[in-house]
């Protein structure tokens, strides 16, 4: 199986997109649905003094306005998870009052009459702001390398700066709930129902089993639907207070400034090589803006660095810097975007000290064990991303010499490489799989659909092993009464996904050979369960990662979150990818275009040569908006975010992206799983915008280390 090739085809939901009739969580309406809408916090710190709602209650249509006097009073270390409204405001956008009415006008209308008064308390909103607490966590090691660097006879020692980002999905955060005969259901684009299960029962003290959750589809994830929010928490606790189904869409300023983001870290990074262009040592401290109670851990930035080369020691440190700012988190590629970026850099500077080209330096470094447990990889082709990655991209064509290139015009061009890497992991499968008489086969699994394409690889799978009707098959994921769920981020999607959806139809088949007991029957499974009169054939299947075995099938059903990798009890996994770009940069204005772009990815088996495409363009594509275009901005003297919508807070649009090309080794990687599919959806961003950075370094000699790199750092 690990050698059958996948065809090209189309998405299993492409047509029901182009009709806009796929269902996301807020498109669910009910009757006697009532609208919410909800006051954000206007200080960044401090008590609520008074939440006057009196004029809102007189606004027609308003049902209810739940305060923090509905809810026990709180102190400011109750802080996870949220599920009330608190008198202490941690941060500003945090809900000081949720008004439910009967339409949204309504609500709209109330809340822009509550008056708010607060009690002030001084705050820290830099992360180089002198009263920031600096927190020292664990670091990364491997050698000697304090040792090494001092007989290294080149170093490259520099700092660089990745800023806060925010994702920004076109769907937004919502919550659609009702609330019969002791039932909850809910609604809601999430990466994470299970865990959002496990968090309303308890938060709200209803049975786990009395709480489904159902997110067919995701109109983009990218870790900010991971989470679980306090205006879920609200919702449904307004639609069992009020006995009628409650739905909240949350405004995107709002979302800046509650949800998850990418914390602005800064890198240290210190890289010794010998005389012969062999790095000896790494020593690379980083530290990232942390909320006071978060804990995005600061220790997973090096998972990636360590990984990428044989740097011949390694010491890795980090800290979190604690400030006053809601919690940051996973957002795409999330320990390995600003530490790609910052040591994809260093590596060039390092090869430009040593008079080597880039990429000769990056293929002469390559490793076959995880530097760290000394495990082997179980598959690694990040040379053959970089060597194919370089001849179609006419790598051979560029002139070493920073500013050599120009184009007829005078416009400078620069070309440059950057590589990524991204810890394969694997989370467990419950599936059911269920083929009928009638033609159809319903298969339910653990996973979410974020729009990556996961329904098209699980029906890749079971079209390729099973004689079945391939317009029939429905695919139920997302859904907590289907199966259990476990959080679909780090990855692992598609990889646990397939591999259940191959041992469940293994199953099948073996289960109707024996049905038949011999009998030839001619025609499709469906045909064949016609003849012998069986209404369907169904079997289950629980596909573990790794080292895991059943145990962890309770914390499945309890938190959601149980990923194993990349180190496994006898390998270490990882994916890879080679990113070559070239860049424009207009002599007078400085503007810098990206007019091409060749990338490669090491994902082992591809299973959806379309689906996969489609993620490594996006992945390049949020990896040149990362370098040129994306920052959130602190107000350092209110506290939040400054350019809190899709306005203000910019990015890469088409007129930014130019010629894209993709390919894939397509080598499966039978050690991690049967079907020999690694992860792909964030390696693919890995790496791109120190490429974008090294090709404007290769066309103007001028080295950025922070991001964006705008056009007045290189004027
Ligand atoms: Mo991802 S940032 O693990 O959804």
């Amino acid at each position: 199986m690990s050698t059958m090739n996948f065809a090209d085809r189309p998405r299993v939901d492409a047509r029901d997109k182009v009709l806009g009739t796929n269902m996301y969580g807020a498109d669910f309406a009910l009757p006697g649905m009532l609208h919410a809408m909800t006051v954000p916090a206007g200080i960044n710190k401090g008590k609520l003094v008074a939440v006057d709602v009196s004029a809102a209650r007189k606004v027609a249509g308003v049902v209810r306005i739940f305060t923090s006097e509905d809810f026990a009073p709180s102190n400011s270390a109750d802080h996870m998870p949220p599920s009330t409204i608190t008198d202490f405001v941690m941060s500003r956008g945090q809900m000081v009052a949720f008004v439910v009415a009967e339409t949204l006008e309504a609500a709209i209308e109330a809340v822009e009459t509550v008056e708010v008064s607060y009690e002030p308390i001084p705050f820290v909103a830099l992360m180089n702001g002198k009263d920031a607490k600096r927190e020292a966590a664990e670091g990364v090691r491997y050698g000697d390398a304090a040792n090494a660097m001092a007989g290294a006879a080149v170093v490259h020692e520099a700092e660089y700066v990745s800023p806060p980002q925010h994702h920004n999905p076109i769907e937004l955060l919502s919550t659609t709930a009702n609330y019969v005969a002791g039932e909850l259901t809910i609604w809601e684009g999430s990466q994470n129902t299970g865990g959002l299960r496990a968090f309303l029962a308890a938060s709200l003290g209803l049975p786990l089993d009395k709480v489904i959750v159902k997110s067919p589809s995701i109109g983009g994830g990218f870790g900010q639907k991971g989470d679980t929010g306090r205006h879920s928490a609200m919702t449904a606790r307004a639609a069992i207070a009020l006995g009628r189904p409650v739905k909240f869409v949350m405004p995107r300023p709002q979302i800046f400034d509650t949800a998850s983001f990418r914390p602005k870290s800064v890198h240290r990074i210190k890289l010794g090589a010998d005389r012969n262009g062999r790095m000896v040592a790494m020593q690379y401290g980083v530290d990232q803006q942390q909320s006071q109670y978060g804990w995005f851990p600061p220790k997973d930035y090096h998972d990636v660095p360590v990984q990428m080369y044989d740097f011949g020691s390694y010491e890795g440190m980090s800290a979190n810097l604690r400030i006053d700012t809601q919690a940051p988190g996973y957002m795409r590629a999330p320990h390995a975007q600003g530490p790609s970026f910052a040591f994809e850099s260093a590596i060039d500077e390092l090869a430009e000290k040593l008079q080597l080209d880039p990429v000769a330096l990056r293929l002469q470094h390559d490793l076959a064990r995880d530097p760290v447990t000394g495990k082997p990889l179980s598959s690694r082709h990040l040379n053959e991303c970089l060597s194919e990655g370089a001849r179609r991209f006419g790598w051979e064509r560029r002139s070493a010499r920073p500013g050599s290139m120009r184009l007829p015009d005078g416009t400078l061009v620069g070309m440059g490489v950057g590589c990524g890497a991204y810890p394969g992991l694997a989370a467990p499968s419950v599936v059911t799989l269920r083929i009928g008489a009638d033609g159809t086969t319903r298969y339910s699994a653990s996973g979410h659909e974020m729009g990556q394409g996961i329904r098209t690889t699980i029906a890749a799978t079971l079209i390729g092993k099973l004689a079945i009707d391939p317009a029939k098959i429905e695919i139920v994921i997302g859904d907590t009464s289907a199966a259990p769920q476990h959080m679909t981020a780090g990855s692992w999607g598609t990889a646990s996904a397939v591999s259940a959806a191959a041992v469940a139809a293994d199953r099948l088949n073996v289960q109707m050979n024996e049905l038949l007991a011999g009998r030839e029957i001619p025609g499709n499974l469906h045909e064949k369960l016609r003849k012998i009169r069986r209404p369907f054939l169904s079997v289950d299947a629980t596909q573990f990662a790794p080292g895991q075995d059943a145990k962890v099938l309770d914390q499945l059903r309890g938190a959601g979150w149980i990923s194993a990798g990349p180190a496994y009890p006898d390998f270490t996994t990882f994916s890879y990818v080679a990113h070559f770009v070239e860049v424009h940069v207009e002599p007078t204005t400085r503007r810098i275009r990206v007019p091409r772009v060749v990338s490669i990815a090491d994902c082992g088996r591809v299973i959806s040569p379309r689906t996969s495409a489609s993620q490594l363009k996006g992945g390049i594509i949020w990896g040149i908006s990362a370098a040129l275009r994306e920052e959130t901005h602190v107000d350092p003297k209110y506290g939040g975010w400054l350019n809190n919508d899709l306005a203000d807070y910019v990015v890469a649009v088409n007129a930014d992206i130019g010629d894209i090309e993709v390919g894939f080794i397509d080598k499966p990687d039978p050690v991690f799983n049967a079907m020999g599919a690694k992860g792909l959806g964030e390696v693919v961003m890995v790496g791109v915008s120190a490429a974008v950075a090294n090709a404007v370094y290769h066309a103007t000699g001028t080295r950025i280390r922070k991001l964006p790199l705008l056009v007045e750092d290189l004027l």
